[in-house]
């Protein structure tokens, strides 16, 4: 399994001259590297301008509609996604599901939608740093897993697509990233919940990445230390030495 850097560049950068820049650097400097599958997620807008097909990147998009068409209006939908060479979505982000309202039911719909259009949910969780101090942590990330794959049959086919995404809330854009220890602590309580929903060699499939102030000095600590099978860039994606290092370290293991 190649190890997933993915990039969340969230509501950047404002210009499509800037995207423009950031691709075409990141393309040229990751060009040799092996063993890593490089996800860009630009906003939607940017999607259509970022064909991928010849290069090492990947195209994910942020977010999705659970409709394929109809009166929805801003929505985007599955089909449209892939239809634009999409791979990979983002879902359940916690910055969705606070500024946005997002709740674990319309996650579950969204989930279901990405894997029937054929694109790979990347299924983002993670605990607020006040339910990790009550000692909720592991409550939570059971409950956002189990009602996030309500319904998505135990078949292969359903279940080979999907991406988990360790957030802790109080990690991400703050500095302060979740130790190795803790990113494995969570990523071994997530792979035994996934277990309680699938066959132990499906659940051994999903790959698990971490995501939190991921920076080119922690990166590769994820991966070697909390053994986990990738990371979800934010902030650190938008600098392209930085994002650059950080697959290359990756990449190095
Ligand atoms: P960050 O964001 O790397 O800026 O902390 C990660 C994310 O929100 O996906």
């Amino acid at each position: 399994m190649k190890t997933l850097v993915i990039a969340n560049w969230k509501c950047n950068p404002t210009t499509l001259q800037g995207v423009k820049l950031l691709v075409d650097a990141i393309k040229s400097k990751v060009k040799g590297i092996k063993r890593v599958e490089v996800v860009i997620c630009p906003p939607f807008v940017y999607l259509s301008h970022l064909l991928f097909s010849t290069s090492k990147l990947r195209l994910g998009a942020q977010d999705v509609f659970w409709e394929n068409k109809g009166a929805y209006t801003g929505e985007v939908s599955p089909d449209m996604l892939k239809d634009l060479g999409c791979q990979y979505v983002i879902v359940g982000h916690s910055e969705r599901r606070s500024f946005f309202g997002e709740t674990d039911e319309m996650v579950n719909k969204k989930v279901k939608a990405a894997i029937l259009a054929g694109l790979r949910p990347i299924l983002s969780v993670g605990e607020s740093l006040e339910e990790r101090e009550k000692g909720k942590m592991g409550n939570v990330l059971k409950k956002q897993i189990t009602s996030a794959f309500n319904n998505v049959s135990r078949s292969k086919f359903q279940v080979s697509g999907l991406v988990i995404a360790y957030e802790p809330i109080w990690a991400i854009g703050s500095g302060k990233a979740c130790s190795p220890d803790e990113a494995m602590g969570a990523g071994i309580f997530l792979r035994r919940c996934l277990g309680a929903l699938y066959s132990r060699a499906l659940a051994e499939s999903i790959p698990i990445v971490y995501g939190g102030s991921v920076k080119a000095s922690n990166a590769a600590s994820y991966i070697t230390q909390a053994r986990l099978q990738g990371l979800l860039v934010g902030g650190a994606s938008l600098d392209i030495e930085e994002f650059v290092k950080i697959v290359k370290s990756v990449s190095e293991i």
